[in-house]
């Protein structure tokens, strides 16, 4: 890949769910040879917690239960060789099949605009670019958790391509969903992070925007390849 410099650099994606950001990201990262950190797994991972350990009952997020839990959730990424990417841990148990199923899905809004979440994954994640060369995804990374990012990128797709695109991965792993709730949810979940109070998602002043919906990945290393040599 044509990345003209050999200083590390701190990549943000920040865009919509099932955007294609984390594809993007990974590959970024592997061509680079930079550490890909998925921020969404994250709050993934506090939902699915949540979920566990019984700060969501009955299809209700009791806060202030989640907010006592918070310094007892521990979210590790181990590097999987196998897959180019890491897995996420939650207290020690693999989760990366649990973090993507439609329960989490429905719950993670709620979990994600509340305001000790967000702190303590945010603080997370600024120590995981102590050292730049990251590559990371999420909704408010050129915002909020890396304002002084060198290459800030801001990924949209259609809802409709981007439901078909999620029915498609979680089809492949053989998950029991529907195109219709795939697509409802890709739309509540643009209209709560776009709405929420804490860092809702908003295009950096300074990110560029990429629409990559009808867009290959080859298509879009190109276009960043572009971006990387002009920075
Ligand atoms: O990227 P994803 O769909 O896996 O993210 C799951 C949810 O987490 C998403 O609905 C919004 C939230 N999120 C966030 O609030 N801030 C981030 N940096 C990343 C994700």
């Amino acid at each position: 890949m044509g990345f003209c410099s050999d200083m590390k650099i701190i990549i943000a994606i920040d865009g919509f769910s099932s955007g294609g950001k984390s594809t993007f990201a990974r590959e970024i990262a592997a061509r680079l040879g930079y550490i890909f950190i998925d921020s969404g797994a994250m709050y993934r991972a506090v939902t699915l917690y949540a979920l566990q350990h019984g700060a969501i009952r009955n299809g209700i997020l009791d806060e202030d239960k989640l907010v006592g839990m918070l310094d007892d959730i521990d979210i590790v990424f181990r590097f999987n060789p196998a897959r180019g990417a890491s897995d996420i841990y939650v207290n020690g148990e693999y989760a990366e099949g649990k973090i993507r199923t439609i329960e989490v899905s429905n719950f993670v809004s709620a979990v994600s605009s509340v305001p000790q979440v967000r702190r303590k994954l945010v603080a997370m994640q600024q120590e995981m670019g102590r050292n730049r060369g990251v590559v990371m995804d999420g909704r408010d990374i050129g915002t909020v958790v890396f304002p002084d990012a060198e290459l800030k990128i801001f990924l949209t797709a259609d809802p409709a391509v981007r439901a078909r695109r999620r029915y498609q991965e979680l089809a492949a792993k053989g998950m029991d969903v529907s195109l219709e709730e795939i697509e409802r949810n890709i739309r509540e979940r643009d209209e709560a992070d776009q709405s929420r109070d804490v860092s809702p998602l908003r295009k950096a002043e300074d990110a560029v925007v990429l629409d990559n919906s009808y867009m290959t990945l080859d298509e879009q290393m190109a276009w960043v390849t572009d971006k990387l040599c002009n920075i």
